[in-house]
């Protein structure tokens, strides 16, 4: 979204050397979330994919507004546990060690998807060390959703190959042994499917209410009591339009549908992108432009090791300049001819890149550059220590909770 006051005015105060910077805004990303929650009907739960932004002070504004979170590694689970004390957590993931299943039965782990049949076992044999613990799971179902659901998507986890959860034949395998006296510690509760990220509301409602149906029948055929059916996360942000935003309103009126057939019914989602998002920048400088065979390029302090969303998805990231009066050199101030830029950082590789051939119309060396939507994906992802840069400012702008620059510490200072 646009920058809010609380970042315009922080990124004016902060010197040349202190960018780039990531910069949130805590009391935006709260109201945010209190307009999704607002817009799911009764028994829906909202959980946060942690994996989107785990950052302390995001996961802790986050708080009121959860029901739980949802951790796909052991070292998710350890910080979220550390960091949102007692809050249900959910634990999902293609691949678990031993060590991280030990993790089940740690406090606050609320629920277990179970990607395989090996986990079922493996979980088995844990449970047997402890005669009285028991375990809740959701099986994680990679369904065939009908042709044409997931076409559009930007990234699919499942309704095709994949090493996401299990077959629906799998699924049933694991029903039937569920129901045997020796897995008797672990609980279904119902299913987990996470097909795709990028879903508008329409097309999350197509795919939720084909696996709702699935695993009615599910619970049906094999006569256990479906209390639960997580339909994911995947609510599309549109980055090509960062004033769009995914129509929750309709989603929580298609979801009541939904769950109206059903009901001893709860549905659970886990966004990640479409809950934080919205409420990151990351902020930089113009170090030079260059004109080259015709074309403008701005290279940028910092780049695709801080913020990498754009060159893995393929997107240009949306961004607003900032223009700079001063400018204290004597030597000309290089700037964009063409009224348009290629918006590069400081890696050497064509392939960083935040924005290609974007608008950028007065463009100058020195000016800022606040890109948005950077507040889900974008530094926990990148590759922060290739050609070892210094590491950006963190900044988490709050009224309410003033957290300021928290323990990220510079990995490569600058020289001198
Ligand atoms: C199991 C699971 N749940 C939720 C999410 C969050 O997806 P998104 O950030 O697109 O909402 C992911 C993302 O990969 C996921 O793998």
């Amino acid at each position: 979204m646009n920058p809010t006051p609380a970042v315009l005015d922080r990124v004016a105060a902060l010197p040349a050397d202190a960018l780039p910077a990531y910069l949130y805004d805590l009391d935006a990303l709260r109201r945010h979330a209190a307009a999704v929650r607002a817009a799911l009907p009764e028994r829906v739960e909202l959980y946060y994919a942690a994996k989107a932004n785990s950052e302390a002070p995001v996961l802790a504004a986050l708080r009121d507004t959860v029901d739980g979170y949802e951790v796909s590694s052991g070292g998710e689970l350890a910080h979220l546990r550390a960091t949102v004390p007692g809050a249900p957590l959910a634990f999902g993931g293609p691949g678990r060690t031993a060590a991280e299943t030990a993790l089940a039965l740690r406090p606050g782990v609320h629920r277990w998807h179970l990607e395989s049949e090996q986990e079922l076992y493996r979980l088995a044999e844990l449970l047997a060390a402890t005669p009285e613990a028991e375990v809740d799971v959701l099986l994680r179902v990679n369904l065939p959703v009908a042709s044409g659901a997931l076409d559009s998507v930007a990234l699919a986890m499942g309704g095709r190959p994949t090493p996401f959860g299990l077959d629906p034949e799998r699924a049933e395998a694991c029903v039937r042994l569920l129901a045997e006296p020796r897995f008797r510690q672990l609980r279904l509760r119902g299913v987990h499917a996470h097909l795709a990220s990028g879903l508008d509301a329409p097309e999350h409602l197509a795919v939720a209410g084909q696996v709702v149906t699935w695993a009615v029948d599910l619970a049906r055929r094999h006569r256990f009591e479906l209390a639960e059916v997580n339909v994911g996360g995947g609510m599309a942000v549109d980055y090509a339009d960062p004033a769009a935003r995914f129509d929750w309103p309709a989603f929580g009126a298609g979801l009541a549908q939904l769950l109206a057939p059903h009901p001893g019914l709860r549905l659970r989602i886990e966004p990640g992108r479409a809950l934080t998002a919205y409420c990151g920048w990351y902020a930089t400088e113009v170090l030079d432009v260059k004109h080259s065979h015709g074309e403008d390029f701005a290279v940028l302090r910092g780049g695709t090791h801080h913020l990498r969303t754009p060159a893995t998805r393929g997107h240009d990231q949306p961004f607003a300049l900032l223009p700079v009066a001063a400018w204290p050199h004597p030597w000309p101030r290089p700037f964009a001819r063409t009224g348009r830029a290629t918006l590069a950082g400081q890696l050497c590789t064509p392939k960083d890149v935040l924005a290609r051939d974007a608008p950028a119309p007065g463009l100058r060396a020195a000016d800022r550059v606040l890109f948005q939507l950077a507040g889900a994906y974008a530094w926990n992802i990148s590759h922060h220590d290739f050609l070892m840069h210094p590491r950006p400012g963190f900044h988490y702008l709050s009224g309410l909770n003033p957290w300021v620059d928290p323990p990220v510490p510079p990995a490569h200072p600058p020289a001198g």
